[in-house]
């Protein structure tokens, strides 16, 4: 994890990277996002019974995951310290409000806590230190009050009880191989008052497995049917949970 991570992403060079690179077309990054927007719109309409909740998309970066949503919100904010990626949003054409919120200090105040809400935290947890995580999960709160108030979903992209660690010898002491335990998230979660209500896997494959033309396709199909199976949660190289206020 870093403690300079706000910083990582304030350059146009780190944000080339993140939507050419991570996000390439046939990448690994690019086939866990079309798996995870079956998913959140599945969860959308399934747990907000035709009310289009407000999405709060936190670290919304170039806004891959207000993306993911076009069209099922009612209205979207979206907040995030680096000018640099909230441009790259607004290149994209995001139908979203854009807020520049500082690296820390107070916790960010959401735009609304009208009607329910769904807020969004993607890529974020994994890199940065335990009490950046608990400011985000505090924003979370603040935009979700009670339990009827609406869902957090939060991706890990670096399980730790996944096939991603047997990696963690060769990274050890890299400042971008990070792992993040599902415990560490429920810790979180729950300092706050939220409790974990679902999960799921988008991959069981690590991402050097979409790297090579000869183990891409199995990858593919293993993880495209990883997506549909509830229960493999638990060994997903990336992961996201579904929590709700108690
Ligand atoms: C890996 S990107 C993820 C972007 C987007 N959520 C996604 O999944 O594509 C991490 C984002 O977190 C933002 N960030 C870093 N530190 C932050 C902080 N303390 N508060 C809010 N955002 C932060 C960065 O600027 C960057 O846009």
């Amino acid at each position: 994890m870093r403690a300079d991570y706000a910083q990582v992403f304030q350059n146009v060079d780190a944000v080339a990277k993140y939507t050419d690179v991570v996000y390439a077309p046939e990448s690994y990054s690019t086939h866990v996002n079309a798996r995870q927007r079956a998913f959140l719109r599945g969860l959308v309409h399934e747990s907000f019974k035709g009310r289009r909740p407000v999405q709060h998309d936190f670290a919304c970066g170039t806004g891959r995951a207000i993306r993911l949503l076009h069209g099922l919100v009612r209205e979207c904010h979206g907040y995030d310290t680096s000018e640099a990626m909230l441009d790259s949003a607004r290149e994209a054409g995001v139908y979203a409000t854009l807020h520049t919120v500082a690296e820390n200090g107070p916790v960010p105040a959401p735009a609304t806590v009208d009607g329910p809400a769904l807020v969004t935290m993607f890529r974020f947890l994994l890199n940065v230190p335990p009490e950046v995580r608990d400011r985000g999960i505090a924003f979370a709160a603040k935009a979700l009050p009670d339990p009827d108030a609406g869902l957090l979903v939060i991706e890990n992209h670096g399980n730790r009880q996944s096939l991603r660690h047997l990696a963690a010898r060769r990274h050890a002491g890299k400042a971008w191989f990070s792992e993040l335990a599902h415990t560490e998230v429920v810790e979180h979660l729950d300092a706050h008052g939220f409790d974990l209500v679902d999960a799921r896997a988008f991959a069981l494959s690590p991402d050097g497995a979409y790297r090579r033309g000869w183990s891409r396709p199995a990858a593919r199909v293993v993880d495209d049917v990883t997506a549909r199976v509830p229960g493999l949660w638990r060994w997903g190289t990336d992961v996201l949970y579904v929590a709700r206020r108690r």
